[in-house]
């Protein structure tokens, strides 16, 4: 895909205290995280070692607040809705608003963004092929841009960039095979891995057979704090073109 594809984005704010109901800036600088992180323009970058250099990948997609509505009506791609619900689970009630969430807006026009008071996780996804009304990304509002009540180690706005991954198709980077060594994520760049990696590791972190270079936990899909992770790859920005070509092909011009 030469050309530069923008997913138009409805971010839903439901809250049930006035914390919860975070602000246009957080929301913005949730949006410009994303540009960077797509497009390989975010400078961290640069901290990819040489190993891998030529593995960093442009997604070439960009993110915008919607400006049109299912009706289209004028919008600031942004739903704020009160909820008598003090937090929400991975049970996808945030997805309705009988429930006490807010409803999805067609998932074929748009990325749905819900943004909650989310226990014990930061964030989850639907992978494409899934049902429309649950399709989307939660997370949850500390770990929610840069800005506002993000808090660290969750405050760089790539629990967003994970999750889109994972809407976009992406496997996590171990493979899912909790410490084995047989799991896959279906993608040839990205080394063999055990498990997930926390926190921030040392480069090189050798696992299963993947000496001298190791894990590639920088790589967006592992499970390292915010300001560890990085980078996508060229396989796997193939595999979330193959997503785009796929059953996401709606989202093409
Ligand atoms: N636990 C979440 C998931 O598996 C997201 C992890 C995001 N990591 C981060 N550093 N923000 O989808
Ligand atoms: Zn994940
Ligand atoms: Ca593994």
């Amino acid at each position: 895909r030469e050309q530069v594809v923008t997913i138009p984005v409805v971010v839903h704010v439901v809250h049930h205290t006035p914390e919860q109901n975070i602000g246009q800036e957080q929301i913005d600088s949730q949006i410009e995280v994303l540009n960077r992180d797509f497009r390989k323009a975010n400078p961290d970058a640069a901290k990819v070692p040489d190993v891998w250099r030529d593995l960093v990948a442009d997604a070439r997609l960009e993110f915008a607040l919607a400006r049109t509505d299912p009706e289209g009506r004028a919008t600031s791609g942004v739903v704020r809705r009160e909820t008598p619900n003090t937090h929400f689970g991975p049970d996808e009630a945030v997805k309705f608003s009988a429930k006490g969430g807010s409803d999805a807006w067609p998932s074929d026009r748009y990325l749905n963004l819900w943004v909650c008071e989310l226990k014990d996780y930061l964030g989850y996804a639907q992978f494409p092929g899934g049902p429309a009304e649950t399709d989307g990304v939660v997370i949850q509002h500390r770990a929610f841009g840069a800005t506002g009540t993000a808090a660290k180690p969750y405050d760089l706005g790539r629990t967003a960039t994970h999750e889109i991954g994972h809407w976009l198709n992406l496997r996590h980077i171990w493979g899912d095979d909790g410490d084995g060594c047989s799991g896959t994520d279906f993608v040839d760049d990205t080394p063999n891995q055990s498990g997930y990696n926390g926190g921030t590791p040392t480069f090189p972190k050798v696992s299963c057979d993947n000496a001298p270079n190791g894990d590639m936990f920088m790589n967006y899909m592992d499970y390292v704090v915010d300001a560890a992770m990085y980078m996508f790859t060229k396989g796997q920005v193939e595999r979330m073109d193959a997503a785009l070509a796929g059953p996401r092909r709606s989202f093409l011009p």
